[in-house]
């Protein structure tokens, strides 16, 4: 069942998400000594992660994954990694080894296979961060596009939004969460949200996490 909240505008958006993010990891510190978070790419949650560059946390024990990435160089402006670093990864003390950046220079099909294997080691993650996009995609699992339930991690050749090579957490490994937080920011996403609210079947209505599935929204996008 999929929860809907929605605030009045992105500064609360990403106030609401950064909390959500630093109650799940004391959490799953308390309990299991580890915090497992996967973050979403594109613009959306960038202005909760520049809050969580700013406040204290027990960082050694966060261990922090990608839920897709664009098959462009290390280090792109464009990759999902080197948006979250700028914003935050690189501004607190998670341990590098720490940071899972998906290896997507190497080619969709050779990165999910490397991705695949390394995720296994560390599942279920607590946490999973997810965007949506207009057409109601989210990581890179599009609408209309096959989805593959056991899939744990997906080669994607042929993105509509570009670049068309990427990589992309499969319905298996995006389940395998405590939790799925998805930020919603905009007018633009008014259209994909309601798709969602009225049940259509989206790549984040076929994730089954074994907590919460919460959309966070703002006014813009709620409508
Ligand atoms: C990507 C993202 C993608 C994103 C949505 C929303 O690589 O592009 O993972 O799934 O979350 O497209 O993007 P915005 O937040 O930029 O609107």
């Amino acid at each position: 069942m999929i929860e809907f909240h929605c605030l009045p505008d992105p500064e609360e958006l990403a106030e609401a998400a950064a909390r959500r993010v630093l109650a799940a990891a004391e959490t799953a510190i308390a309990a299991r000594g580890r915090f497992r978070l996967v973050l979403a790419g594109g613009q959306t949650p960038l202005a909760a992660y520049r809050r969580l560059a700013e406040v204290s946390a027990d960082w050694g024990r966060w261990e922090v994954f990608f839920g897709d990435e664009r098959c462009l160089p290390p280090g792109h402006p464009e990759r999902n990694d080197q948006a979250a670093r700028l914003a935050w990864l690189d501004r607190v003390p998670i341990p590098p080894a720490q940071i899972h950046p998906i290896p997507a220079e190497l080619g969709p099909k050779t990165a999910a296979e490397r991705y695949a294997e390394l995720i296994q080691l560390h599942l279920p993650f607590d946490l999973v961060l997810l965007g949506l996009g207009e057409d109601g995609h989210s990581a890179s699992l599009f609408p209309g596009h096959p989805l593959d339930a056991d899939a744990l991690v997906v080669p994607v050749d042929a993105a509509p939004k570009p670049p068309p090579e990427r990589v992309s957490l499969g319905l298996r490994a995006l389940s395998e969460a405590g939790s799925v937080l998805v930020l919603v920011s905009g007018q633009a996403k008014r259209q994909a949200l309601a798709r969602l609210r009225a049940g259509d079947d989206l790549p984040i209505a076929r994730i089954r996490p074994r907590g919460q599935l919460l959309v966070l929204a703002d006014a813009a996008a709620c409508g």
